[in-house]
């Protein structure tokens, strides 16, 4: 028996791996965070699962599921909005399973970074603009930053930065990084990227304040830096004709070149 962590993407239910959908399919319980889950995506339950939204339970009354599959000798699917490597409380979930001695597996699925910068059709690190995307957030109700973690800290980089749950907190975004990355950086904010009522606010920081409406709330995200504006930005020497690389070596004399292939 084990429990199965599984990513369920960021909306859409074709957003999910061939292995997280096998998974599901095998397993007759299913645990869900049914805040951000897709509903579509359960369909792949088997028919006689037990299917259970965590939304309303507390750690301990999870756990207890998990154990009663375990006794019972009955796999679990445990799915999450996203990816489960950032912001999906599954290391606490994995601390007290592992307690258990009840084992565990952990399949990813697409995060909803990604998933917004598809929407907006954008590279989040383009060459000579930003090399680097910080995966961020703002202090919520439930919980704080380490001290180390300010807005101030990240834009000192310059990076491109995906902030996560924190759309209610837009004024205090604008005002940090302003300073840093000046009011006409371009930021987007993209609300439940790949979802059919997917909304993508475009403007710049000193505008997207008055660009985002009341109804953009919690499933959002903002995005901001200069890889979101024109298109000057260099070009990779990944492709460039005169670049010797493994793939395309340019002379006899290259480090890549593996010599003439033998005809024999
Ligand atoms: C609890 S976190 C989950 C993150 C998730 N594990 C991931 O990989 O993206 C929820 C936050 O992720 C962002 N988010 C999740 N799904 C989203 C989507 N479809 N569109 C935009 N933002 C999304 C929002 O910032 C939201 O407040």
């Amino acid at each position: 028996m084990t429990v199965h962590f599984i990513g369920a993407g960021p909306g859409a239910p074709d957003l999910l791996t061939l292995r997280g959908r096998d998974l599901i399919a095998a397993c007759p319980v299913c645990l869900y965070a049914g805040s951000l889950v897709s509903r579509e995506i359960l369909s792949h339950c088997p028919q006689d699962a037990r299917i259970i939204n965590t939304a309303p339970m507390d750690l301990d009354t999870i756990i207890a599921e998990c154990v009663a599959a375990h006794a019972a000798g009955q796999d679990v699917a445990r799915l999450h909005s996203g990816d489960l490597s950032v912001w999906s409380a599954m290391g606490e979930q994995m601390r007290r399973l592992r307690e258990a001695d009840i084992p565990v597996s952990v399949t990813p699925g697409v995060p909803s970074f990604a998933a917004a910068a598809a929407a907006l059709g954008t590279e989040l690190t383009l060459p000579g603009l930003a090399q680097s995307v910080i995966l961020t957030r703002t202090r919520g109700r439930a919980s704080t930053m380490p001290d180390g973690e300010t807005l101030a800290n990240f834009a000192s980089t310059g990076a491109t930065l995906a902030i996560h749950l924190s759309i209610q907190n837009l004024t205090t975004v604008v005002d940090d990084l302003t300073p840093f990355y000046g009011a006409d950086c371009p930021v987007a904010v993209v609300w439940r990227a790949s979802c059919p009522d997917q909304r993508i606010v475009r403007g710049t920081l000193g505008t997207v304040q008055t660009a985002v409406d009341d109804n953009i709330t919690r499933t959002a995200l903002i995005i901001v830096g200069q890889v979101l504006g024109d298109a000057s930005f260099d070009e990779s020497c990944l492709y460039a004709p005169d670049y010797d690389r493994r793939y395309r070596p340019q002379s006899a004399e290259s480090e890549w070149y593996q010599g003439v292939p033998d005809e024999t």
